[in-house]
């Protein structure tokens, strides 16, 4: 059955290929990002796309995205996808790194379900975030980016405790995918990568499970890693 979905950060990399594989699906999709050439791209190829202009760190674009979406009469999806990170030492790190990682991975997941709790209320929507494997766990050259995710997952938590079976939240935690994240230029898949279709199916993955289930967590890694928890 066709859904209606909503893919914030959905510009380029992971984001993109969830836009493309639920729109190759038979899905509408709702794409949201700064940047939006990729999408009005694909918009040429599917008339069931459309795009918003979304600055998470700019409340007045949040407005746009909800107006886009009262519009279609409730959303079935939202996957929220967006996040920027930064890896280095301490003595690399700025305040302005902590507020741009935490105003976008936490604070913009904060205010997306804030602004769209209505909406996603209306039809037990699930909310698929991809958050990242260090989402639970701590890493060397990465503090305030493992922290905005930690802070990401207390977030969905809570959420899930609050909205009950109102809504269904699932958090998809990642290792390393081949995209251009964190100043990481072109990444190819490879034995040490995962690629941004695995993360796309393990979304398609939710969005087609019963709407009798919650599946609050998925944790993939390339096979070659080592073994973490
Ligand atoms: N690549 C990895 O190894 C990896 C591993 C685990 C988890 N993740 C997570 O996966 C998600 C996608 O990452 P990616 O690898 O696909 O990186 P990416 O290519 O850099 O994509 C990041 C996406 O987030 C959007 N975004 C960033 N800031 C935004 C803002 N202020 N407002 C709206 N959208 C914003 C970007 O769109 P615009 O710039 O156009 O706004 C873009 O679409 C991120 O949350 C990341 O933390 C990545």
């Amino acid at each position: 059955m066709s859904k209606t979905a909503v893919v914030v950060g959905a510009s380029q990399g992971i984001g993109l290929e969830i836009v493309q594989s639920l729109l190759d699906e038979g899905h509408r999709v709702i794409a949201a990002s700064r940047n939006i050439q990729n999408i009005e791209s694909l918009k040429t190829k599917f008339s069931s796309l459309q795009s918003v202009e979304l600055d998470l760190t700019d409340a007045k674009s949040i407005g746009a995205l909800t107006n886009a979406v009262e519009h279609m009469g409730g959303i079935d999806v939202l996957v929220f996808n967006a996040g920027v990170g930064k890896f280095g030492s301490l003595s690399e790190m700025t305040m302005g790194d902590w507020d741009r990682m935490f105003d976008t991975n936490a604070k913009g997941f904060f205010l997306i379900i804030s602004a769209l709790q209505n909406e996603l209320k209306k039809k037990c929507a699930q909310v698929i975030t991809i958050t990242s494997d260090v989402s639970s766990r701590a890493i060397a050259r990465g503090a305030i980016y493992a922290a905005s995710k930690h802070a990401q997952k207390a977030l969905i938590r809570s959420f899930q405790m609050e909205f009950k079976n109102q809504i269904r939240f699932t958090e998809i935690r990642p290792g390393n995918v081949a995209t251009d994240f964190g100043g990481v230029i072109g990444a190819e898949p490879s034995g040490d990568y995962l690629s941004p279709k695995d993360v796309a199916n393990a979304v398609l993955h939710v969005v087609n499970s019963s709407s009798k289930m919650r599946i609050d967590e998925i944790q993939m890694r390339p096979i070659d890693r080592e073994v973490v928890f």
